[in-house]
């Protein structure tokens, strides 16, 4: 990253003023072990809407632990047409919404980043006006937002969906939004967030039943609470928001991010290595370290924040369904169909989240893996071994994957599609050579031209 210029938000190369930065690829040679400690991120899913959440407070909000990525420089862009001052120094940021008058969000940053659809619950609770542009569908799915809005409907806002616009507005009651009782027809994260946000400053009490459950959510709530809110149950299915009037400054650390870390423990089980890693709050990674020994990888908690993986001598064949919090996180999918492609035996993986997430599975067959792919379902044939090749990453965590199997494949791999792992993994390359895999960042064409050599040298024209 040397010599690029860097963005102050994100710490990622500008990718405004630096058109290399989007064209740029990993390569990855596999077959190496890693070791040593690594040190998890703030969660980026909690993150991104605990920067909508300050929009709540016209004090100061300073947040701690936000991960240097992609989105989170989306969410600032955001948050600064709106009105809001955002100032950031490492990993804390500091966002003051005392003049956030503008009710009206960028089309051509909301589409961009799903989560920025989710600050409607507090730019409407705070000025009684929003106007959201529809996020759209995405690559794993449809991604509706009916669950939002239905909520905000039941608390009294009128919403009219235009030109791919969602206006919102709440007639009377000096447009102060009014307390429900809510039940979310599947537990969606963002409406559960969306509506919680909404709730805090509404007049009365909101009852969210079949409520998310996911550990973002928990942050949140906490986070509403440290500025003041009434919000108890969150983690359960129901959850209680007392309204209040207004809510006052706070500081607040972000939860560590559990995919970050379950990327790191399948990355050391695919390459049967032993690492350390922290801080993590062990609660949270219960499904996925639960797989891992199924599968036949030993994760001890070293401390309470911290966790030890072990190496199997052989990874075993297990079967996956994705489910809300509680259940394995659809989040981790790809990187356990990465490691599901080399256990010893057959392996189903049941995505039942998003209905388009499964598209990594012909790109792991690219490096030799036997995945069948019926609907949402994957059948998971294990082999012996993966071979290096170029692959294209189709979302954050299907390159996440790549990533994983390019760790374990023998040669070379090149990963493009890098603008999605930027989104949403803080410096995965630069913190996985530091543990000794030989990973690196390189513009485009030259990897091009290393590929190019490769064949040639094999196959001389
Ligand atoms: N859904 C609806 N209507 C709605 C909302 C959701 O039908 O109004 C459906 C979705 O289409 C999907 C299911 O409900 O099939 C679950 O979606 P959910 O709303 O729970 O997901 P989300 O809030 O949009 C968050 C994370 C995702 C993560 C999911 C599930 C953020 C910013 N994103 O999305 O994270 O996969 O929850 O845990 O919090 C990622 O980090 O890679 C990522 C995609």
């Amino acid at each position: 990253m040397e010599g690029r210029l860097i963005n102050p938000v994100s710490g990622l190369p500008d990718t405004k003023n630096a058109p290399e930065a989007d064209s740029s690829v990993l390569r990855v040679w596999g077959g190496h072990s890693l070791r040593g400690h690594v040190k998890i991120s703030g969660a980026k899913n909690s993150a991104l809407v605990l920067m909508t959440g300050a929009l709540l407070c016209s004090g100061d909000c300073r947040i701690r632990n936000v991960p240097r990525l992609a989105d989170v420089e989306r969410m600032a862009q955001v948050l600064s047409a709106l009105g809001v001052k955002i100032h950031r120094d490492g990993e804390t940021l500091d966002v003051n919404a005392r003049e956030f008058t503008t009710s009206k969000a960028p089309y051509e940053l909301v589409t961009q980043l799903r989560a920025s659809f989710f600050a409607i619950g507090a730019i409407l609770a705070r000025l009684g006006v929003a106007q959201m542009p529809l996020p759209g569908g995405c690559a794993i799915g449809a991604r509706p937002v009916d669950l939002h809005v239905r909520g905000l409907q039941a608390m009294g806002a009128e919403v009219q969906i235009e030109h791919g616009i969602c206006n919102a507005h709440v007639p009377g009651n000096k447009g102060r939004l009014k307390g429900a009782k809510i039940y979310l027809d599947s537990p969606s994260v963002g409406a559960t967030e969306t509506l919680m946000m909404a709730a805090t400053l509404a007049d009365g009490e909101t009852i969210l039943d079949n409520a998310a459950r996911e550990p973002e959510v928990v942050d949140l709530a906490n986070f509403c609470n440290s500025m003041g809110a009434k919000i108890t149950g969150a983690g359960t299915s129901t959850i209680t928001i007392l309204g209040v009037s207004n809510l006052h400054s706070t500081d607040y650390e972000v939860i560590p991010d559990r995919i970050e870390a379950g990327t790191f423990l399948t990355a050391a089980a695919i390459t049967h290595s032993e690492l350390l890693l922290s801080p993590v709050v062990p609660e949270h990674l219960l499904p996925i370290i639960a797989k891992l020994q199924e599968m036949g990888v030993n994760v001890v908690e070293e401390a309470p924040n911290c966790l030890r993986v072990l190496p199997a001598a052989v990874l075993k064949a297990a079967d996956i369904q994705t489910l809300p919090h509680p259940g394995f996180p659809t989040d981790m999918q790809a990187q356990f169909m990465t490691l599901l492609a080399l256990a010893e035996g057959d392996s189903l993986i049941n995505e039942t989240v998003f209905e388009n997430r499964l598209r990594h599975a012909s790109e792991l067959n690219r490096l030799g893996a036997d995945i069948r792919v019926k609907g949402n379902i994957a059948f998971v044939r294990g082999v012996h071994s993966l071979s290096g090749a170029p692959v294209l990453g189709s979302d954050l965590r299907a390159s996440a994957a790549l990533v994983v199997a390019g760790l374990a494949a023998s040669g070379e791999t090149t990963i493009k599609g890098l603008q999605f792992l930027d989104r949403g993994y803080d410096r995965l390359d630069l913190k996985l050579q530091q543990l000794g895999a030989k990973i690196e960042r390189v513009r485009e064409v030259e990897a091009d031209i290393a590929i190019a050599t490769a064949t040639n040298t094999v196959q001389p024209a």
